[in-house]
């Protein structure tokens, strides 16, 4: 597959990026896409920009030998702490999860206070600060790293009134700053949607950046003429790293429609 019908890459660290893989497949439905989970060296989120970086290169490097025609790095701590050399290094179009989101967010706010909450790496990078301070500088922007809400997803506890005690003791602090708008800034989050909602109640807007993201690879791909106008039936192509069981467990959750799943490793630390 060349030029138009070239499939999508979207990278994560592991199964978290599936929410992207949904609105992408949900919003763009004639595009073929590639996903590719790191699972061997999951959590990114505690890691040094240096090793996300070189991780992120290794991805790219793989997911160009898979000929594709657009990058999304949907893991919001690669987006954070690689994105900007990437975009300097690659020659494709590559779109990160962080600025779209951070983007709707000023949009959505009224009082101006709004809260994060990230991994460690993404929180301590301090880019969806710079990036919504840079839209408008009167936005406040309170953070919270949330680590265990992580594997709380992986476990499947999604609805678990354990997991909604721990989102109590996060959100707490950021709900005594009177924010009324919250960035889900993990790809995890995004399935922790409802417990997130039952505490914070309706005051607030959540902001979801995948959501976000999928829309503007669509304008992104209009505007480079890169839009596949094909109708034949897509193809989807899933890898890991190592595991593949996490993968096809939350894609058999959250992905109903993509029928036939099968995830294939890689040796990534060859690329
Ligand atoms: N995918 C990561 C993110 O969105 C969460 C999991 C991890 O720490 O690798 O930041």
């Amino acid at each position: 597959m060349t030029g138009k019908e070239a499939p999508i890459g979207i990278f994560d660290s592991g199964i978290g990026g599936l929410t992207v893989f949904r609105e992408v497949y949900r919003n763009l439905p004639n595009e073929n896409i590639v996903y590719f989970g790191d699972t061997a060296r999951v959590p990114y989120g505690s890691k040094s920009p240096e090793t996300v970086l070189r991780y992120s290169r290794q991805i790219v490097h793989f997911l160009k030998t898979c000929g594709v025609k657009a990058i999304v790095v949907a893991c919001n701590t690669a987006s954070a702490l690689a994105l900007d050399v990437l975009e300097q290094e690659v020659d494709l179009p590559v779109l990160g999860v962080v600025k779209p989101g951070a983007a709707v967010a000023c949009e959505m706010t009224k009082n101006r206070k709004i809260g994060l909450i990230a991994t460690e790496s993404t929180v301590k990078s301090g880019l969806y600060e710079r990036l919504i301070r840079g839209i408008d500088p009167a936005d406040t922007v309170y953070s919270k790293a949330c680590p265990l809400l992580v594997p709380l997803v992986e476990e499947g506890w999604t609805e678990d009134p354990i997991t909604l005690e721990v989102i109590k003791r996060y959100l707490g602090g950021l709900l005594e700053k009177d924010i009324d708008t919250l960035i889900l800034g993990c790809t995890h989050y995004p399935l922790l949607r409802g417990l997130i909602r039952k505490y914070l109640g309706d005051s607030v807007s959540l902001v979801n950046p995948a959501y976000e993201t999928a829309r503007t690879l669509e304008r992104m791909l209009d505007e480079l003429d890169l839009k596949n106008p094909s109708a034949a039936e897509p193809v989807y192509r899933f890898y890991a790293s190592d595991s593949t069981d996490g993968i096809r467990r939350i894609a058999e959750r959250i992905l109903p429609d993509c029928m036939d799943f099968s995830v294939q490793a890689v040796s990534i630390e060859e690329y």
